[in-house]
């Protein structure tokens, strides 16, 4: 049976001191997990030290993003194993922000998430189509598309796969669990039932349960609702 996995994104939120603030907080609260779901925070890159030191719990840390090389001459970018000597086990890779602010193509998602597992990280490829190609019924078209060259020579059983409709993050707008169920199918159909899939978009506290109990759908990714410990906890508890 594959596990559940649920991870929270925080984007460009948090400073050093919100960091120690909302990690402080949940070190206090009483919650119980199910023991076959993983859960974690992505979190940015320079407060993963400090989230490292501060955890309590078996939250698992992932970046946000990594270099698609292994060191050298890159300004600004931050490499595999630099993140995994402070303890990160994931990578988001390939999130829609970064396909849009940052121009990043399949291939370099697919560069990326090869670096990221020859050093021993484990990626959470992105994939999700545009209100416009959704409205145009592409969805499958280009998710395929993006399943095909991102995860092109991948080992599956070494990767997550976290379908975002572009229209459903940040907005309110979930899919419907029937529409997020349909996608997941399809791309196991197109990959392997051991892939683990998780939804993303709108994830909170309310519908994700419901979304969990899809059969092709292992997990979430979840930007807002992972800001607030309260709210956080919601996600990851039994
Ligand atoms: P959201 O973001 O939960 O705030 O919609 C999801 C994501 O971008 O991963």
């Amino acid at each position: 049976m594959r596990k559940k996995i649920i991870i929270g994104n925080w984007k460009m939120n948090k400073d050093k001191k919100e960091t120690e603030n909302f990690l402080n907080e949940i070190s206090k609260k009483k919650f119980e997990t199910d023991k076959d779901t993983i859960y974690g925070i992505a979190v940015p890159s320079i407060n993963i030290e400090t989230f490292s030191l501060l955890k309590t719990n078996e939250m698992k840390i992932s970046s946000q993003d990594i270099s698609q090389f292994d060191s050298g001459a890159y300004t600004g970018e931050i490499s595999s194993s630099m993140l995994k000597s402070f303890g990160v086990t994931y990578v988001v890779i390939g999130h829609s922000e970064r396909r849009a602010y940052h121009f990043e193509t399949n291939k370099t998602v697919n560069l990326k998430a090869v670096n990221a597992i020859k050093n021993g990280l484990v990626p959470i490829i992105c994939v999700g189509e545009t209100l416009d190609e959704y409205e145009n019924k592409q969805s499958k078209e280009v998710v395929g598309k993006q399943i095909k060259e991102s995860l092109k020579g991948l080992d599956l059983s070494k990767i997550v796969v976290a379908y975002e409709p572009v229209w459903a993050i940040g907005t309110g707008k979930t899919a419907t669990f029937e529409y997020a169920q349909e996608i997941c199918e399809f791309i196991h159909s197109i990959t392997s039932k051991e892939l683990l899939i998780q939804y993303g978009g709108s994830v909170n506290g309310s519908n994700i349960k419901d979304l969990l109990n899809q059969p092709d759908i292992d997990g979430a990714l979840v930007g807002g609702a992972s800001l607030e410990v309260d709210s956080f906890i919601s996600l990851i508890s039994k």
